[in-house]
C-alpha cells in the first residue's frame, strides 16, 4: 500500500540511475514525467498505444531500462491498450531486459478493463500500480503497487525511510468502501460519460475549430485547438476563472503546445459557464470574472 500511486511512481523512479533510459508514452501524466526526470533519467517518447513503434525504438536505442505505460485508461487521451498489444509489450520488455511499469490508476473508469499486463506473464518483471483516487476521493492518499517479491522488499524499505506507513485512517476509509467499490465505479463511469458527452457538445458549439481527440473513457477531453501555442489562451482563461492543463506540461518533448486537457469532473452548469468563458477568452475578449470562481473546474 502506497501513499497515493504517486508515491509508487516515486519509489519506482528512486531505483533509476542518472541517464537510465525510460520509454514513456507521449503525452502522459505529468506526475510520471516529473518522477523520472527528477532522477535525471532520459525519457524516450512513445506514441500512445503504438507497440510496433516501441519495438522499433527499442532496436534503435540499444538499451531501454524501463518502459512506462498507462494501459488501463490513459491520461490524458482516455485510450485503453488492447489485450494483444499488451501481450506484445510484455514480451518486448522481457526481450529488452527492461522493467515494465503498468500504471492502472484510472482502471476503475474503464467500462471493460483489460487484463493487467502482469497477467500475460506472471514471471515477468512488471510493476503494476493502482489508486483509489479516481473512484473514491483523490484526497484519500491510498494507492498500491504490485511487483515481484524482491522488488517489493527493496521498495518497502525505501517507503519506510520516506513515511514509515500510509496513514491508517485513510486506509481504514478505503477498506470501509471496498464492498461498494464496483457500484461506486459504475456510478462514476456513468457520471463521467454524461459529462464527457456534454463537454463535447459544448465544445462543438462554442469552439468549432477545436477537436476532441480522446477516446470514450476517463475524466478528460484531450483537445487539439486551432492555436500553435496555447499559453496566451490559458492565461486569459485563467484570468476568467477557468483552469485548463496545457498539453506541453504532459510531455517531455516540445510537442503538444497545440493541445489542452479539459477535466470534465463538474456540474453541467459549471461546464456551460466555463466553456462560454473559454470561447470568449479564445475570441480575445475575456472580461475578468470574480477571482477563483471556476478554478479547478476544467
Ligand atoms: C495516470 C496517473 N497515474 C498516477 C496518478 C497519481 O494519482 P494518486 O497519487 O492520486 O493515486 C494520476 C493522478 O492523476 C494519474 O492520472
Amino acid at each position: 500500500v502506497t501513499t497515493g500511486s504517486q508515491q509508487a511512481l516515486a519509489l519506482i523512479a528512486s531505483e533509476l540511475e542518472r541517464n537510465d533510459r525510460v520509454m514513456i508514452e507521449d503525452p502522459t501524466y505529468f506526475g510520471a514525467i516529473h518522477a523520472y526526470l527528477d532522477r535525471r533519467a532520459k525519457l524516450i517518447p512513445l506514441p500512445v498505444g503504438d507497440i510496433e513503434r516501441a519495438g522499433t525504438i527499442a532496436i534503435r536505442e540499444h538499451r531501454i531500462d524501463l518502459i512506462h505505460v498507462t494501459s488501463a485508461v490513459h491520461n490524458p487521451t482516455g485510450r485503453q491498450l488492447g489485450r494483444a498489444a499488451g501481450h506484445r509489450l510484455v514480451e518486448l520488455a522481457a526481450r529488452c531486459g527492461a522493467t515494465l511499469v503498468d500504471d492502472q490508476a484510472l482502471r476503475y473508469l474503464a467500462d471493460e478493463p483489460r487484463p493487467f499486463l502482469a497477467a500475460h506473464d506472471p514471471g515477468a518483471d512488471v510493476i503494476t500500480i493502482g489508486s483509489f483516487s479516481k473512484v473514491l476521493w483523490s484526497a484519500l492518499r491510498v494507492g498500491w503497487l504490485r511487483a515481484p517479491a524482491p522488488t517489493i522488499t527493496r521498495l518497502s524499505a525505501r517507503k519506510a525511510a520516506l513515511d514509515l506507513a500510509t496513514p491508517a485512517l485513510d486506509q481504514a476509509l478505503v477498506h470501509h468502501c471496498l464492498p461498494y467499490l464496483d457500484a461506486l465505479a459504475a456510478h462514476r463511469r456513468h457520471q463521467l460519460a454524461h459529462a464527457r458527452a456534454h463537454a463535447r457538445a459544448l465544445l462543438a458549439e462554442q469552439l468549432p475549430g477545436w477537436h476532441d481527440e480522446s477516446d470514450d473513457h476517463g475524466p478528460f477531453l484531450w483537445v487539439r485547438t486551432d492555436l500553435d501555442d496555447t499559453d496566451p489562451l490559458l492565461d486569459a482563461a485563467s484570468h476568467a476563472g477557468v483552469a485548463l492543463t496545457a498539453g506541453r506540461t504532459l510531455t517531455a518533448t516540445d510537442r503538444w503546445n497545440t493541445h489542452v486537457r479539459f477535466a470534465v469532473t463538474t456540474t453541467d452548469d459549471a461546464l456551460e459557464t466555463a466553456m462560454q468563458r473559454l470561447a470568449r477568452a479564445a475570441g480575445g475578449s475575456s472580461p475578468s470574472e470574480p477571482a477563483g470562481f471556476l478554478h479547478q473546474v476544467l
